[in-house]
């Protein structure tokens, strides 16, 4: 779908690489010619998926422990990154969640949520963004969100809330910042297969064939088709995409959304037929 060298030259940080979306997206970065640097708290996952992707691609894939929502390690980080090199683009990719009745929910779970996504991305962009503004470099910023960022969505209030955070930030930035040569733009997945997500957001396999059954396409997405839609944005070719939200979930939320939408669950051919004028005689 793209040239090989899509993407050569460019060096990116993906919070959360070492796993599920993070990782796909990671590798297909690499194959189109990037230089990769992820972070996330677990170090051994890190070096595995490192080892992996630079076995799989011939690429060179840096790590770096860190929990993105301590701003102090955030900076350390990004200034032992530097030290390397400048970036060229930062995916916030890392994300907590859970589902739960929102009655049930202490303040350390509210914050556990919140401060990851909200917080961690915030830190995460300034620190990044600060240095390309002195620097005069153009640079690119993706988030991750979803599509409950503007529906909302019960049992996972504060995901919900720190994701509609993160839109706003990325529209808010677009425009302060767009001037000045740094492009931040947001996708929105629907429900895309991880380990991560699934154990903590499916209780029993039918939440999760129920989830599937919410999409018009009849099935969940591919890595390959969001890791893509994540080059495609990162790559100077959609130079004049900037603030957008793309929504990559097979018609889901509109389905959800459309007032009529669910008729064709409930209604059979004898219905419709039902519903056509009679023939004036
Ligand atoms: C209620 C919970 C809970 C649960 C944790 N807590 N899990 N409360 N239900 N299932 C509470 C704890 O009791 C504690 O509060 C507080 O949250 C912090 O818990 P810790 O385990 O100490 O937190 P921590 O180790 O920091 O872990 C953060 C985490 C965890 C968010 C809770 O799940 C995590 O590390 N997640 C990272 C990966 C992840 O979530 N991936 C999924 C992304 S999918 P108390 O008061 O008891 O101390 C996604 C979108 C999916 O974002 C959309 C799909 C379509
Ligand atoms: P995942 O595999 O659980 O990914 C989350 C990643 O974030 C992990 O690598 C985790 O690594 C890292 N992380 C979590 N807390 C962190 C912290 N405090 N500091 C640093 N890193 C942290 O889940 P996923 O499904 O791939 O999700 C990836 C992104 O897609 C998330 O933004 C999620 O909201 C979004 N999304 C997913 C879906 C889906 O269907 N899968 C749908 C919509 C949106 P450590 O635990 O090692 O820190």
């Amino acid at each position: 779908m793209f040239r090989a060298d899509l993407l050569a030259g460019k060096r990116i940080l993906v919070t959360g690489g070492g796993t599920g979306l993070g990782r796909s997206m990671g590798r297909r970065f690499l194959e189109l010619g990037a230089e990769l640097v992820i972070c996330g708290r677990r170090e051994d996952v890190l070096a595995a998926a490192a080892n992996e992707l630079a076995d799989a691609t011939g690429g060179k894939v840096t790590t770096h422990g860190v929990d993105v929502r301590d701003a102090t390690r955030v900076e350390a980080m990004i200034d032992a990154i530097w030290k390397e090199g400048p970036l060229d683009a930062l995916v916030n990719n890392a994300a907590g969640n859970f589902i739960a009745k929102s009655e049930d929910l202490s303040p350390r779970a509210v914050d556990a949520v919140i401060n990851i996504v909200l917080h961690g991305t915030a830190y995460m962009t300034l620190a990044c963004g600060r240095r390309w503004l002195a620097e005069k470099r153009r640079a690119n910023v993706l988030s991750i969100v979803t599509t409950y960022a503007w529906t909302g969505s019960g049992y996972v209030v504060p995901s919900a809330m720190a994701k509609a955070g993160v839109l706003a930030m990325t529209r808010s930035l677009a425009v302060e910042w767009g001037g000045r040569g740094i492009r931040l733009n947001a996708i929105a997945p629907g429900p895309f297969p991880t380990p991560g997500a699934w154990e903590r957001l499916m209780p029993n396999p039918e939440v999760a064939r129920r989830m599937a059954g919410k999409v018009p396409l009849g099935r969940v997405g591919e890595h390959i088709e969001l890791a893509n839609l994540a080059s495609y944005l990162l790559a100077d070719e959609s130079g004049f995409v900037n603030g957008e939200c793309v929504v990559i979930d097979g018609g889901e939320w509109l389905k959800g959304a459309g007032e009529f939408s669910f008729l064709g669950e409930v209604m059979s051919d004898a219905d419709w037929d039902a519903m056509k004028p009679k023939k004036k005689s």
